[in-house]
């Protein structure tokens, strides 16, 4: 039911880099976007089929600058009208987090500004305020982060507070759908390119396992993967059902989401589910989460999904206002939860 410190006026440049895209962002009160660039190295990666660490280190040293400028830019702000510069922290690409984090204490250093580094994650479940209508958000509430790294469940009973109910075992939901997606033959990143491919396939034609377990609220998709795999084997590559494929894929995986979320939903009696990350963008997901559960259930925008730095910014007010500064001498922390 809280809303903490709405009145507190903020500007905040968010600086994220934990993974292949260069983003930098000004948000203005945690939910307004004054600008949000992304230089997406996207393409960079698909000939190798995925991340390539050093080569996303390499590409952020060379764009920061410029994505960081066009930000400001495009907000019409100089950094003099910036309250704080915040950061992704972790979790993600030590090389890659280095990149966003040395570019941000050098702004707070060179222009005397406050410093704040944030989670990755909670980065994803901000991306839900991010938005212009000005609906109360009201707590407790169940988050779900679907991304290439995290498959996580939290609780959610004021802001800056977070129950963790469970998370993945094995596979993250995105990882699953870039490695079958791969296992397809389809472009890289799997996910959008299994979701545009189920378009056209059959979700019943095979009936992939659900790993609906039975020790709380943790997910795993290994098992599933590996089914698919093995269904993959038993076709001749140029014959493959590839749309049944993807669309059977893609309704388990929902499924699993699903189910383990409207459980949690019912536990907790929680007042709205927000869904966030990457595999958020997923139209099934979208549609199932919609029709299954008997409470709201709230996205992001379809930008905000995937990974960009306003959700940086949007966390940070809510770190700022509650007095929270770091110092320059803060560390990458790859390996960070939430
Ligand atoms: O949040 P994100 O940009 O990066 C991480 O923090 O990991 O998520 C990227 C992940 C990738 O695994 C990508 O395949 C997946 O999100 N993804 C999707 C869709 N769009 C992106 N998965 C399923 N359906 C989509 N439409
Ligand atoms: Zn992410």
């Amino acid at each position: 039911m809280t809303q903490k410190n709405l009145t507190q006026y903020t500007r905040i440049l968010g600086i994220e880099t934990s993974c292949d895209e260069t983003a930098a962002a000004v948000v203005e009160d945690g939910r307004h976007i004054l600008s949000n660039v992304i230089a997406s190295q996207t393409e960079l990666h698909a000939k190798y089929g995925g991340v390539f660490p050093e080569v996303a280190s390499r590409k952020h040293v060379e764009v920061i600058h410029a994505v960081i400028s066009q930000a400001l830019h495009e907000a019409h702000l100089s950094i003099e009208d910036l309250d704080c510069i915040a950061v992704t922290r972790g979790p993600g690409l030590v090389g890659s987090l280095l990149v966003g984090v040395n570019a941000a204490k050098g702004i707070a250093l060179g222009r005397q500004k406050p410093l704040l580094g944030i989670n990755h994650i909670e980065g994803h479940l901000y991306s839900l305020w991010l938005s212009d209508d000005e609906e109360l958000i009201e707590f407790p509430l169940l988050a779900l982060v679907v991304s290439g790294g995290h498959t996580e469940l939290y609780l959610m009973r004021d802001h800056l507070e977070y129950e963790h109910l469970g998370g993945t075992l094995d596979d993250a939901a995105g990882e699953a759908f870039d490695k079958v997606g791969r296992l397809l033959g389809l472009p890289f990143p799997g996910g959008p390119a299994i979701d545009k491919a189920s378009e056209s396939g059959d979700g019943t034609f095979f009936r992939f396992p659900r790993a609906v377990l039975n020790d709380g609220y943790n997910f795993s998709f290994s098992g599933l993967k590996t089914a698919v795999m093995r269904t993959i084997a038993g076709y001749d590559q140029d014959r493959l059902p590839v749309s049944d494929l993807a669309a059977s894929f893609q309704a388990a995986v929902v499924d699993v989401l699903v189910t383990k979320t409207a459980l949690a939903a019912a536990e907790y009696e929680v007042s709205a589910v927000h869904v966030s990350g990457g595999v958020s963008s997923n139209r099934h997901l979208r549609k199932e989460m919609a029709q299954r559960l008997p409470v709201t259930v709230r996205f992001p925008s379809q930008k905000l999904c995937t990974d960009n730095a306003a959700m940086i910014a949007a966390a940070a007010h809510w770190h700022f206002t509650a007095g929270r500064r770091d110092f320059l001498d803060m560390d990458v922390l790859p390996s960070l939860q939430l």
